[in-house]
């Protein structure tokens, strides 16, 4: 139960449940195993391990502290902890980078909610192994106005009742429930997958190193990822920090969540590659994989394809409800805290704005495709694809790290790292060190090499 009467995660595994839930999401299952393939399997998983341990986790643990030492949702964690209040852009920034994601995060969530149905009735299965026809379906489907917008918003209540019931009782419990679930799904796929004819090839593709593959343009989506597949930079981590025990193990905490997000990335790879290739067709990324390649390797698999894609469907929307979940918590608890409003209305006014603003998005794909901005023509979604995925969140973690690392008092961060002295903290010179100089340098690097294409 809660010591103090602020809401509170009840345990350190329900901490763990719910930051992974929030940290493998669809980039973990579409994005991870792609550029792992493409930049050179274990090459680039050398790699990858490297920056997502000692950068990913290093801003995982500022936010955290950030949170739990405030005990106050972004805006305020960042005003509590400095006399200067202006330091609240930063949580606002963070807050807006959420509002943002979680709006594009809704449409594709919609995509696997819809298609779990397809699944199920029959609809996919009846494309056979005809790519053409399993790609017009696709997009037919997600220029068609309306049947996006029903599903998007199907996604969008169930998450919205999981936040009406509170942290304990909704995030923390879904949570307990959809993780192993997820794990469950992804270890069956597996097996599936791997006992497919010629599964090897895939295996090949993923893991062994080839390291003429790992470029420039390799390293740094290497980082990128790291960085987007745990959830930092928007204040979701501050806002669930702020929910931890106050006993917890920060450290450890982080680095079980880290790796456990890894570990499911790279499960999502075994599940899939070994299967595209055992049927011959090429690999890809994004949603071109889900929802055009993978359906004919399923329909390659006769009777029991509908179950495997059903499962696989179910994995992709149970990975994007739990990250879903904590963007519309880090929301609205904050407005909770700003404002004399329930937990109730709040999530219903942020569950209403974002999906508005999901359904926009979606319908920028279809019927509104003729609504472009600037000069380079892009639709709204991509618009809000380039802001998510190139400035908002490294901006926001750049400057995270900067106030963990130069602005926040040291002796705070100690003190909140070893639990007011109860633990002793291992490595804190090397952790200081990636914090005041590695971190920030490295999303500089990551913000630059984006924002120059
Ligand atoms: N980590 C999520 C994924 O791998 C995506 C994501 C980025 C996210 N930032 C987030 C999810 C913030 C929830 C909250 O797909």
């Amino acid at each position: 139960m809660a010591t103090t009467k602020k809401t509170t995660f009840s345990s350190t595994l329900g901490v763990i449940m719910a930051a992974v839930g929030s940290a493998v999401g669809l980039g973990n299952i579409w994005r991870f195993p792609y550029i792992c393939g493409k930049y050179g399997g274990g090459a680039f998983l050398i790699v990858y391990l490297c920056f997502v341990f000692f950068l990913g986790a290093t801003l995982m643990i500022s936010e955290f502290v950030i949170g739990r030492r405030s005990q106050h949702t972004p805006v305020k964690a960042f005003q509590s902890l400095h006399s200067k209040k202006a330091w609240g852009f930063i949580g606002l920034l963070g807050l807006i980078t959420s509002f943002f994601i979680l709006s594009q995060y809704l449409v594709l969530s919609g995509w696997t909610t819809d298609y779990i149905w397809e699944s199920v009735v029959g609809n996919l299965s009846a494309l056979g192994t005809d790519a053409g026809a399993i790609s017009n379906h696709f997009a037919q489907f997600s220029t068609d106005g309306l049947r996006p917008v029903i599903a998007l918003v199907v996604f969008s209540a169930i998450c919205l009742i999981v936040i009406m019931c509170g942290v304990q009782k909704g995030i923390e419990n879904v949570s307990k429930v959809l993780m192993p679930l997820l794990v469950l799904l992804v270890l069956v796929l597996c097996v599936r997958s791997l006992t497919l004819p010629g599964a090897g090839k895939g295996l090949e593709y993923l893991f062994s190193p080839d390291f003429s593959k790992l470029t420039g343009e390799g390293v740094l989506a290497a980082l990128g990822q790291a960085l987007f597949s745990l959830s930092v930079g928007m204040g979701v981590m501050i806002v669930y920090g702020s929910y931890m025990p106050l006993n917890d193990n920060v450290f450890k905490t982080a680095m079980w969540i880290t790796a456990c997000d890894t570990l499911i990335a790279i499960l999502a790879g075994v599940a899939i590659f070994p299967a595209v290739f055992s049927c011959g067709l090429d690999p890809a990324g994004g949603p071109g994989l889900v929802f055009c390649v993978l359906p004919n390797v399923f329909n390659s698999m006769g009777g029991a394809g509908v179950v495997f894609s059903t499962m696989f469907f179910l994995l992709l929307a149970v990975a994007a409800m739990t990250s879903a979940i904590s963007l519309l918590e880090a929301l609205t608890a904050s407005l909770l805290e700003h404002a004399k409003v329930s937990r109730h209305l709040s999530a219903i006014l942020f569950f209403l704005l974002t999906s508005a603003f999901g359904i926009l998005f979606s319908l920028s794909i279809g019927p509104l495709s003729h609504i472009t901005i600037g000069s380079a023509h892009l639709t709204l979604f991509d618009f809000v694809d380039k802001l998510n995925s190139i400035y908002l969140p490294p901006i926001c973690s750049l400057f995270t790290i900067i106030f963990f690392g130069w602005v926040m008092p040291e002796a705070d961060v100690q003190d909140e790292l070893s639990n007011h002295g109860a633990v002793k903290i291992g490595y804190y010179g090397v952790f200081r060190f990636l914090a005041r100089y590695l971190a920030p340098l490295a999303l500089l690097i990551v913000l630059i090499a984006g924002i120059m294409g």
